[in-house]
């Protein structure tokens, strides 16, 4: 095994980083520089002209994707090789979004399971959609209640809010709600809205076992007969989304509405499977298809750009370079539209639950930093709370900024909000860029009219180091096409770290021990 610090690369950029790398200003101002790094793709466009980088980085960053053997460790994963190496398992998100006409690399076997059961998902929320799924008294059902936690939770929720504007509240169709938290409000202020005889329950677990589901799901049962369901007709109201079926079944919950997906889908990249039914209920049928086949479009893109242009290989080489070589411990993602308020959330499960490891594949311990922390939340939001600190406090944070660049709210002023959404956007990724110098700062202060000594007093506190590398994506707009490929877009550049890293992205075993202890405790506390 290639680990990352035994190729010349790493030395390379090592050197490369001790020596002083310009400023943004100074590499800014590079001829040619913009156009050599903004690059599209799958309908979205990355600036990384920002980024901390020289040509002589490039090359090496480059050269160590080459070194590490990325491409046949990429083409691994889409043949299905079993790259999950603790839990001996394929990992195959990319096949849920293959093309129904076309097998993939994965073979006919999993594209045929993937196909049945995404013709059942689709099936299941048209039906849905026309009022034909009826509850215990047949009256049809008017809301979706998803109940589920983490990877079972965050994908659909965070991809039904961006997508809302496919949801016209004037069409009767089913609402779809999410409870993730077993704290008994965040089902409460769910339920007590709605009527029990025209409610479904979609209970999201790959395991079947984990407790804050299970709890949410016996308490909403309760909900419904307490309600008047007959017991002989909950299952009219149950839906199971698994990989353990067996479990499910043991539970009560009827086979015919048991969608499944596998245990080569890991539950932070199971939002293309059955586990977004949800997401396909809220969106249509139609528009869930979509939402994989933008996912799809990155997928070839990934396989098949060059390095210079491809945008999930970029992505992670510029983390890496910030992470390991310039030391830079956090990451920062903000997006401007508040349709993608979820998304960082969602992305933070996706980037830390994979990169979050100790150990390289072969369980030595880690010789390399590996994923760092990832926060954030609405830029806008941002900028009035803890920019503050990214601006001048004592981290220097690299920044994904994400834009959406046309606007479809049908408000009058809806584009007087969409240029001073975007025109904040590109504001922020220049002022962390180029700063403002002590000189500039006071040579400013004294054309705004203050004396020689209160520009002197003030220069200091009102000067920016700037210097703070940052992507800025371009969606062409937000539809289920661009958020599918944005998306697999992070999946890969996750992948394409930890193949660099050599870690295994695709196991957690570092949530199990608290799991473990809070088993043990609810079993010691039910024995007393
Ligand atoms: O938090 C750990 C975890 O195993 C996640 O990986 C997963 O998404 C979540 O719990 C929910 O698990 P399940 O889908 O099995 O209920």
């Amino acid at each position: 095994m290639k680990l990352p610090t035994t190729l010349p690369a790493w030395h390379q950029l090592q050197a490369l980083a001790d020596a002083p790398v310009p400023h943004l200003r100074e590499l800014l101002a590079e001829p040619g520089r913009a156009t050599r790094l903004t690059h599209s793709a799958a309908g979205i466009t990355l600036d990384a002209s920002r980024q901390r980088v020289t040509p002589a980085i490039e090359q090496a960053l480059a050269a160590l994707a080459g070194q590490a053997d990325l491409a046949a460790q990429r083409e691994a994963m889409f043949r299905g090789d079993a790259i999950n190496t603790t839990e001996d398992r394929p990992v195959l998100h990319v096949a849920l979004r293959g093309d129904p006409l076309h097998t993939g690399p994965w073979g006919h076997a999993v594209q045929a399971e993937v196909q049945r059961e995404l013709a059942r998902v689709c099936d299941f929320a048209d039906a849905l959609a026309a009022g034909a799924v009826k509850g215990h008294s047949d009256q049809p059902i008017t809301d979706v209640v998803n109940i589920g936690i983490g990877g079972s939770d965050l994908g659909p929720r965070m991809a039904a809010d961006a997508l809302a504007h496919l949801t016209d509240p004037a069409v009767p169709g089913p609402r779809v709600h999410f409870v993730s938290n077993p704290d008994a409000w965040a089902l409460h202020s769910v339920l007590r809205g709605l009527d029990p005889a025209r409610t479904l329950l979609v209970v999201s677990s790959k395991t079947f076992t984990t407790q804050e589901t299970l709890t949410n799901a016996a308490s909403a049962q309760r909900w419904l007969t307490d309600g008047g369901c007959p017991a002989d007709r909950l299952h009219r109201h149950l839906v199971a989304i698994t990989a353990s079926p067996a479990q499910s079944a043991r539970l009560g919950y009827p086979a015919e509405r048991t969608f499944l997906f596998w245990d080569w889908v890991g539950g932070r990249y199971s939002v293309w499977s059955a586990l977004g039914l949800a997401l396909a209920i809220a969106i249509g049928a139609a528009n869930f298809r979509d939402f994989l086949a933008g996912a799809r479009a990155m997928d070839e893109h990934f396989r098949q750009a060059p390095l210079p242009q491809n945008l999930p290989v970029l992505m992670a080489l510029h983390g890496i370079w910030n992470r390991n070589f310039l030391r830079l411990p956090t990451h920062l993602i903000v997006p401007y539209a508040s349709r993608l308020a979820r998304f960082t959330p969602f992305v933070q499960q996706m980037d830390m639950e994979s990169n979050g490891k100790h150990t390289h594949l072969d369980g030595t311990p880690a010789t390399v930093d590996t994923g760092p922390i990832v926060w954030g939340g609405l830029g806008i939001d941002g900028q009035h709370a803890y920019f503050q600190l990214v601006h001048q406090g004592r981290h220097t944070v690299p920044v994904d900024f994400i834009g959406v660049q046309n606007e479809d709210t049908p408000l009058p002023l809806a584009a007087t909000h969409h240029a001073v959404v975007n025109l904040n956007l590109r504001a922020q990724a220049e002022a962390m860029a180029r700063g403002r110098s002590l000189e500039d700062t006071r040579a400013q202060l004294l054309k705004d009219g203050l004396s020689a000594a209160q520009a002197q007093a003030l220069a200091g506190h009102r000067s920016f180091d700037g210097n703070i590398p940052s992507h800025v994506l371009w969606l062409d707009r937000l539809d289920p096409q661009r958020l599918g490929a944005l998306i697999a877009l992070y999946e890969h550049k996750v992948f394409t770290q930890a193949a660099i890293w050599r870690i295994n992205a695709y196991d957690q075993w570092g949530v199990e021990l608290g799991k473990t202890m809070a088993k043990a405790m609810e079993k010691a506390a039910t024995a007393s």
